[in-house]
């Protein structure tokens, strides 16, 4: 049927055979066709659109450049690359330190304790977390507020009330919400990683306010928190030392999952969909050559005719 298809298609193409050739040399993109209006239009548009890339590449590199702040190194993370995914442990064990240190004082309104089933807890001990925390809930039948222990639907209760009680704790900053910071931060987990454990003595110079400390990789150098990360400043339920530099690699890592959590899936989804398209592409490119082989192997000849 393909070829029959090809052959009709053909057959209106080569209807007029007196006026093949100048048809064809109408569609040719050689320059040699073009008119001098067309060359000259086509070359501004060039010439501009090269001038506003250069000058938005000009603008980008001196938006970085004039930052002072130092560019945090890259880490090998396990979730780096198209088909890698998650180190699991390593993202519940970032949870453990947020628990156990950031919950003082940052919120994640965006993650629940359901989140965490089959990610990094089994379901029974995700209960056994929100268990844990207790939540204001009602109000009841007489109007009251009441609290009562987390379920697995309740999403990670913030530390304090508003963002008020939040500055008035923090010396007027705000910690603000961990749920997306690692999307929300140029440099993702291998900022967060260098944040965590790059703070240093002022260097000469650098004068800061009273609750301020020093980080180069914070835009500025002044950060409101405190180091918040010591050699054993959380514990593992796994036996992983707790050094500061593997607290702060998990909890990186956990809070990429956060911004994150469909990666993993997203990342099986390719490798599926690489695999469907490639054996789909053979197909398609099988199709393409069957339905053109009647005109690609088609002889067209050029008859001049003769003004008489
Ligand atoms: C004692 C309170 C406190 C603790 C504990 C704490 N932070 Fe903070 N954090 C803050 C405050 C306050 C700010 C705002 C700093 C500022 O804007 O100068 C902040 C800011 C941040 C920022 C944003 C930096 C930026 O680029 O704007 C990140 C990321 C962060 N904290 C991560 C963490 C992590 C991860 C932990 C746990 C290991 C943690 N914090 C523990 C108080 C805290």
């Amino acid at each position: 049927m393909a070829a029959a298809v090809g052959r009709i298609c053909g057959a209106r193409l080569l209807k007029n055979t007196g006026i093949v050739g100048p048809q064809v040399c109408q569609l040719s993109t050689s320059t040699q066709g073009w008119t001098r209006n067309r060359k000259l239009l086509l070359s501004t548009l060039g010439a501009v659109g090269g001038g506003v890339g250069a000058l938005l590449f000009a603008l980008e590199q001196s938006v970085q450049a004039s930052g002072n702040e130092a560019h945090p190194p890259h880490q090998p993370w396990s979730h780096d690359g198209w088909f890698k995914a998650f180190d699991h442990a390593s993202v519940r064990r970032g949870y453990e330190v947020y628990k156990q240190v950031c919950k003082a004082c940052h919120s994640m309104q965006y993650i629940a304790f359901r989140n965490l089933v089959n990610v990094t807890h089994t379901e029974e001990e995700a209960k056994a977390e929100a268990a844990e925390v207790m939540i204001k809930d009602g109000p009841d039948e007489e109007g009251n507020y009441f609290e009562r222990p987390g379920k697995l639907s309740d999403y990670f209760p913030s530390p304090y009330p508003n963002e008020n009680a939040a500055r008035a704790a923090n010396n007027g900053a705000y910690p603000p919400d961990l749920s997306l910071i690692c999307s929300g931060r140029k440099g993702g987990e291998d900022y967060l990683f260098a944040l965590l454990t790059g703070y240093m003595d002022p260097p000469a110079g650098v004068v800061l306010r009273d609750g301020q400390h020093y980080n180069p990789y914070f835009p500025g150098g002044a950060i409101s928190m405190a180091q918040a990360l010591y050699d054993e400043a959380a514990e593992y339920t796994d036996g992983t030392a707790p050094t500061a530099s593997q607290l702060a690699k998990d909890v990186s890592a956990f809070l990429r999952w956060c911004s994150e959590p469909e990666l993993d899936e997203r990342r099986l989804m390719t490798i599926k969909a690489l695999g469907m398209f490639s054996m789909l592409a053979a197909v398609v490119y099988y199709f393409k050559r069957h339905k053109w082989s009647t005109l690609k192997s088609r002889k067209l000849a050029y008859k001049p005719v003769s003004k008489k």
